[in-house]
């Protein structure tokens, strides 16, 4: 096994390595994961480690089908209810089952999970074959850009984890995040599924998070899915020393989505930025649409743009 990306036939192989406590990356529809067994705390401390998290945030908890789920969590009517969008693209932050077997370290000493059923086969296939829970936080070094691609995975760690090679991420951006207490709904992170297709699901408004979410969803720091080039948003065009990042009908160079659709953009985003990143030192970027999908791709935006922690 010379390269770090590996395809479909060491699936086995990688599933072992799971299960005995090692980390492996794997394709999601939203972005690379950074996966390890999530009921091994030895295991979970490698992710922390490998990614240089500065502190113990709680890590999103990847299972097969929602009798998995079900061994982890408990799931109140509105959780079942938004369960629906399974497979898919949606975190649901639901109270622990104590018993189950968890690491603390997943949750960071919360009593509640971070839970999703990611929907892509390969994900779905590599959960099975380990019999475990994946805890699993984007496949990128902390504070950098997630990776939608298993090169740029690769990249970032330098061969020292292996990956399961499944394609371009189709989403893009990171699964929303939702809290679910009783019968309210909260949004922790907007993602890669829209707010609007969340509240025409339940009939019901979902709570936008108080600006202090960075609480309620710690890893929500302001500088975070950062290039080393620095961004300047809602540009009119790009001015001397930049280069351009557009969305919709414009001037040649790197175009999000020239027809303007979102969730191309929401696709081309983090790639797009790796790429500018090769050669870029200031971004301008075309103004998006706030609508839609266009709330996580402005998020990551301005967290991407925000001042950068000294270091
Ligand atoms: O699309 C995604 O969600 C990707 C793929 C790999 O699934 N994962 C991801 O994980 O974005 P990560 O670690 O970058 O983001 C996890 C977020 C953090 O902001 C964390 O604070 C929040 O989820 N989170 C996890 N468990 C939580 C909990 N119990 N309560 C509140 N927030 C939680
Ligand atoms: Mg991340």
């Amino acid at each position: 096994m010379a390269s770090a990306v590996h395809s479909h036939s060491d699936l086995p192989e990688l599933a072992a390595r799971l299960r005995a406590g090692e980390l492996v990356a794997f394709p999601t529809e939203t972005v690379y994961g950074l996966g390890a067994d999530a009921t091994n705390s030895d295991a979970v401390l490698k992710i922390y480690e490998t990614k240089g998290r500065p502190r113990f945030n709680p890590l999103i908890v990847h299972v097969a089908d929602l009798a998995m789920a079900e061994r982890f969590v408990s799931f109140s009517p509105m959780a079942r209810k938004l369960a629906a969008f399974w497979p898919g693209p949606l975190t649901l932050v639901l109270p622990k089952r104590p018993e189950a077997g968890l690491s603390d370290l997943v949750t960071a000493g919360l009593d509640t999970v971070g839970i999703r059923i990611p929907n892509h086969p390969l994900a779905l296939e590599l959960i099975r074959a380990a019999g475990r829970p994946l805890a699993a936080p984007s496949a990128n070094r902390s504070g950098k850009l997630s990776p939608t691609t298993a090169a740029q995975v690769e990249r970032s760690f330098g061969g020292l984890v292996p990956v399961l090679e499944g394609g371009a991420s189709q989403a893009g951006v990171e699964s929303t995040i939702l809290a679910v207490e009783g019968e309210l709904v909260t949004q922790l992170r907007a993602g890669a599924l829209p707010r609007d297709e969340i509240e025409a699901a339940i009939g019901q408004p979902v709570a936008a998070a108080k600006h202090d979410a960075a609480i309620a969803a710690p890893g929500m720091l302001a500088s975070h899915y950062a290039p080393n080039a620095t961004l300047r948003l809602d540009a009119e065009r790009a001015e001397a020393g930049e280069t351009w990042l557009g969305f919709g009908p414009g001037p040649d160079g790197a175009n999000l989505s020239p027809s303007g659709d979102l969730r191309e953009a929401a696709r081309n985003l983090f790639a797009m930025l790796h790429q500018l990143d090769e050669g870029a030192t200031r971004i301008a970027v075309a103004p998006i649409p706030r609508r839609g999908l266009g709330e996580a791709i402005n998020d990551r935006l301005r967290r991407a743009a925000a001042p950068r922690p000294q270091s």
